[in-house]
């Protein structure tokens, strides 16, 4: 079964191999739409919040998120195993860096010259 993850604040998609988190299959493909922290549910910096699609949760922390958050479909990248495909979008700490609608996607580094030519 092939499932796929879509973020929304970058509008970049990507496949994710069944029984793995969200986070590991995009790093595994050198993606970047989610931030990257501790991988381990606790630091909440790929924090999350699953918009369509099914899915569950491996054990997280309750500092990064409620119960009544998990009931809303807050999730940790690192610890969100998808069932099917899912549309979900970046809310943790670093999530306005990777956010398409607030004046572009950053990648590290600087834009190339090419762009600077008019
Ligand atoms: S990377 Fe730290 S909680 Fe997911």
């Amino acid at each position: 079964m092939s499932i796929r993850i879509h973020i929304e604040n970058c509008d970049d998609s990507f496949p994710c191999p069944e029984g793995s988190n969200v986070l590991r299959a995009m790093e595994c493909l050198g993606r970047r739409g989610i931030p990257v922290g501790c991988r381990g549910g606790g630091c909440g910096v790929c924090k999350v919040r699953v918009l369509a699609g099914e899915y569950r949760n491996e054990t997280i922390s309750r500092a990064c998120v409620s119960v009544e958050e998990e009931a809303e479909g807050y999730s940790l990248a690192c610890k969100l195993i998808p069932e099917g495909d899912l549309r979900l979008r970046v809310i943790g700490k670093m999530a306005r860096s990777f956010d398409a609608t607030r004046g572009g996607f950053h990648f590290y580094g600087t834009p190339s010259a090419a762009s600077h030519r008019s």
